[in-house]
């Protein structure tokens, strides 16, 4: 199961690959870098989001106390508890600030 849908996203892939050059569609950005903490469904019940206490995204008022300037932020900077220690990677050397961009959009969209 979990590869079939591998296989769709990599065929999606290489079909949105010859019409936006180096750019990875949002959806298998979100599938490669963040599902492992926020989960594929933005509620960050996986092991490691439990663990890290990931907020529910598809929770109206998290989304409400969430801007979209600290989103683009976090995503390109990371995020560090008091102590410095790192809760979230800086992901600005592997995204472009487009695709950032849209990683935020499409967390938006979580919102039930
Ligand atoms: C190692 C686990 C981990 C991964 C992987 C991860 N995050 Fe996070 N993320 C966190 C934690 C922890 C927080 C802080 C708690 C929260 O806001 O849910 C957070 C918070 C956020 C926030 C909220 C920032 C705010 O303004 O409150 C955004 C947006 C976000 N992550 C986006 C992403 C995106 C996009 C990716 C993939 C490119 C990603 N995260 C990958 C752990 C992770």
């Amino acid at each position: 199961m979990k590869s079939s849908i591998k296989l769709i996203v990599a065929g999606a892939a290489i079909a949105a690959g010859a019409a936006l050059a180096f750019a990875a569609p949002v959806a298998e950005n979100w599938e490669n870098h963040c599902t492992k903490c926020h989960g594929a469904d933005g509620k960050g019940q996986t092991k490691a989001g439990k663990k890290l206490q990931v907020k529910d995204y598809t929770d109206a008022k998290v989304q409400a106390d969430m801007k979209d300037a600290e989103m683009i932020k976090a995503t390109a900077d990371g995020i560090f508890d008091k102590a410095g220690k790192e809760k979230m990677k800086a992901y600005k050397d592997e995204l472009s600030a487009a695709e950032i961009k849209e990683l935020v959009a499409y967390i938006r969209k979580f919102k039930s």
